[in-house]
């Protein structure tokens, strides 16, 4: 394909057009529906008498995994209010067909059952509803990630097969990555060895998001999972997401695998507001045993956050006088670039106010003011967003480019230089700086959570009678002294 497009351009006045066409091939023409029929999800359904099992009875003989997996950020996929928000906004733009690429990877089940017509939660099985279920991924016979156009997975490109008819009648067949003992599945199932179960990408497939009709990588933590030290060690999301957070720091400091029997189901990102939302609709419900559960989730996604990075602040001087505060940010143990996946919406930025030793303060930067905004010269890690007209965008079905890409490579770092002019004083100054991490900007959250479907009473579920303050974690604070001149 490289020399044909070669050759087009040698002959120099072939139109555009022509160009696009040939030089991409084939890999760029939409999904063949007759091998896609949920695109622009890319998932496939072997169905077969044998259906899709709800999460709880799994649980009946795999009780850890059930309580590990209850409360995680895999079984709200579908349920989370802020995605719940703006899958309705999807919908109302670009229509519920496009709408199913969100579906494909939020709840899987609901839409190769064709179960799924669109947001909200009322009166759907419980597979549908539990998003991304144990059989989400234990159902996984392979992935067609190798025909995608960057020939990796994305966009659900799963194989969903979970059982198979036999003259007997219907088998269930789970996927796991062990070779099965004797006597695995209890007659409730079948048990298949399935390497992939080890891998990045039986991840990959859900957690490379591109955009479903120019193809841009919108949320990219595969791609940058794959260019990193840890793909090199063979240090896999599993080894850092499906462990205790002790595991999770020997796998990013030591590139020391994990063993059987050390993984877990929790699945723990950053996402501490989701576990907060729900422990407050558990408490509202009378379910002490979840609130319990997704608590401790959401300390550990805290805890997560708070080992993710590290700051180094020193002085620069010039004629023996302070010049600069110079700022290292380093991505201490994030497998991927800090932030990832949803860059342009999530927000990192750098809060730091000097002040002289009687408490003065000397110059302040990334302050949130009272209605939850941050002022515009904050320096944030993160992306900007834009859409076809080269206008800023934040939705995925509108994202076609990026103006900046800006977020903190795996093992990187990124220096960040502020000019200061320091005061005439002998005593030295005060440097408090922090690492702050939330979300979402306030106003997008908010957006996001007011535009739930009507099904989602945020006051009944939630007790949210007014939109919420927006939590903000401190991933790293640091206070520093020093001389203003030599
Ligand atoms: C290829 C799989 C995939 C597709 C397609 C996809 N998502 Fe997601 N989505 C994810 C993953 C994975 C995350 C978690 C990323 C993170 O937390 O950083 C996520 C997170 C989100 C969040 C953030 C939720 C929160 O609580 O902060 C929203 C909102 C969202 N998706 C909406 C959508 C919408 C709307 C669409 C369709 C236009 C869509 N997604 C398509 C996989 C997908
Ligand atoms: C997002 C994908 C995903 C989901 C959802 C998921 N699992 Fe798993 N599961 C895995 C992976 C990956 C492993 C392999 C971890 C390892 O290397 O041991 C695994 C391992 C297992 C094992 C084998 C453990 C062992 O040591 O023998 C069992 C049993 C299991 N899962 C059951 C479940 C049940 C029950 C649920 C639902 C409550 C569930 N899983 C949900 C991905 C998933
Ligand atoms: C009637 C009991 C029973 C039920 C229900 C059940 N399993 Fe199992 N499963 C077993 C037994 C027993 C084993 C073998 C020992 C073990 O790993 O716990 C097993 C093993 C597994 C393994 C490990 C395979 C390997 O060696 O890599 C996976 C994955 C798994 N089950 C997934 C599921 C899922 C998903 C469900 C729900 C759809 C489910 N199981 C429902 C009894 C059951
Ligand atoms: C079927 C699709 C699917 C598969 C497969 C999948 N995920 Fe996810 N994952 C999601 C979605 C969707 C979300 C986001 C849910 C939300 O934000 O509402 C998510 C969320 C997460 C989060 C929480 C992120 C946060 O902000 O806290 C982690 C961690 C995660 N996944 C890790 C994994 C790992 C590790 C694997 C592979 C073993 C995996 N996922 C496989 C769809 C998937
Ligand atoms: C070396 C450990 C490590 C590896 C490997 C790793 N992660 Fe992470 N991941 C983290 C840490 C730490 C965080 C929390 C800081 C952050 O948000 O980046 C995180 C956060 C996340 C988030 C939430 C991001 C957000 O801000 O919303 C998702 C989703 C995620 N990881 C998915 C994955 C997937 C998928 C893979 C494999 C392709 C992977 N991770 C590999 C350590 C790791």
């Amino acid at each position: 394909m490289v020399s044909k497009k070669k050759f087009i351009i040698g002959l120099g006045g072939v139109s555009m057009a022509t160009l696009l066409v040939a030089g991409l091939g084939h890999s760029m023409d939409k999904p063949d529906p007759a091998e896609y029929p949920f695109a622009p999800s890319l998932l496939q359904y072997k169905k077969s008498g044998a259906g899709f099992t709800p999460p709880e009875k799994c649980g009946e003989c795999h009780p850890q995994q059930y309580e590990e997996w209850t409360g995680s950020m895999h079984a709200l996929a579908f349920k989370d209010p802020i995605y719940q928000g703006e899958l309705n906004k999807a919908v109302k733009a670009v229509g519920h067909d496009i709408a199913r690429q969100c579906e494909g990877c939020h709840t899987p089940a609901g839409v190769v059952t064709g179960e799924i017509k669109g947001p909200g939660i009322s009166g759907l099985s419980d597979v549908a509803i539990s998003g991304v279920s144990c059989d989400m991924c234990h159902s996984v016979s392979g992935h067609t990630g190798w025909q995608t156009p960057y020939r990796q997975p994305e966009n659900g490109s799963l194989i969903l097969s979970p059982g198979k008819d036999t003259p007997a009648g219907p088998v269930l067949t789970k996927y796991g990555p062990y070779k099965p003992e004797e006597g695995c599945g209890d007659d409730f199932h079948e048990c298949v060895e399935q390497p992939l179960h080890k891998q990045a990408e039986l991840c990959a497939n859900c957690h490379q998001v591109n955009h479903y009709e120019t193809h841009t990588p919108i949320e990219s933590t595969y791609k940058e999972w794959k260019d990193s030290p840890y793909a090199v060690k063979g240090i896999a999301c599993q080894d850092c997401h499906m462990v205790d957070f002790d595991t999770f720091i020997r796998s990013a400091d030591t590139m020391k695998k994990p063993e059987r029997g050390e993984f877990r189901h929790y699945f723990n990102g950053a996402n501490f507001l989701i576990y907060a939302l729900t422990e407050q609709a558990a408490k509202k419900a009378g379910d002490a045993e979840l609130a319990a559960n997704v608590h401790k989730k959401y300390e550990m996604a805290v805890a997560r956050l708070q080992a993710a990075a590290d700051l180094e602040v020193s002085p620069v001087y010039r004629d023996k006088k302070l010049a600069e505060i110079k700022v290292r940010v380093k991505n201490l143990r994030a497998g991927h670039n800090l932030p990832t996946s949803l860059t342009n919406i999530r927000q990192i930025w750098l809060e730091m106010t000097v002040k002289d030793l009687d408490g003065k303060v000397i110059m302040t930067t990334g302050t949130v003011d009272a209605k939850g905004a941050l002022p515009s010269e904050a320096r944030l890690f993160n992306s900007e967003g834009m859409g076809k007209g080269f206008h800023f965008a934040i939705d995925p079905w509108e994202v076609v480019s990026f103006a900046r890409q800006d977020a903190i490579p795996p093992k990187g770092y990124k220096d960040v230089y502020y000019g200061v002019s320091a005061p005439q004083a002998k005593e030295p100054l005060v440097v408090d700086i922090k690492l702050r991490y939330r979300q979402a900007e306030q106003e997008v959250a908010h957006a996001l959570l007011g535009a739930v479907p009507k099904d989602i009473d945020l006051a009944a579920i939630y007790g949210l009678t007014a939109m919420p303050d927006l939590p903000i974690v401190d991933m790293v604070s640091k206070s520093v002294k020093m001389d203003p001149a030599l």
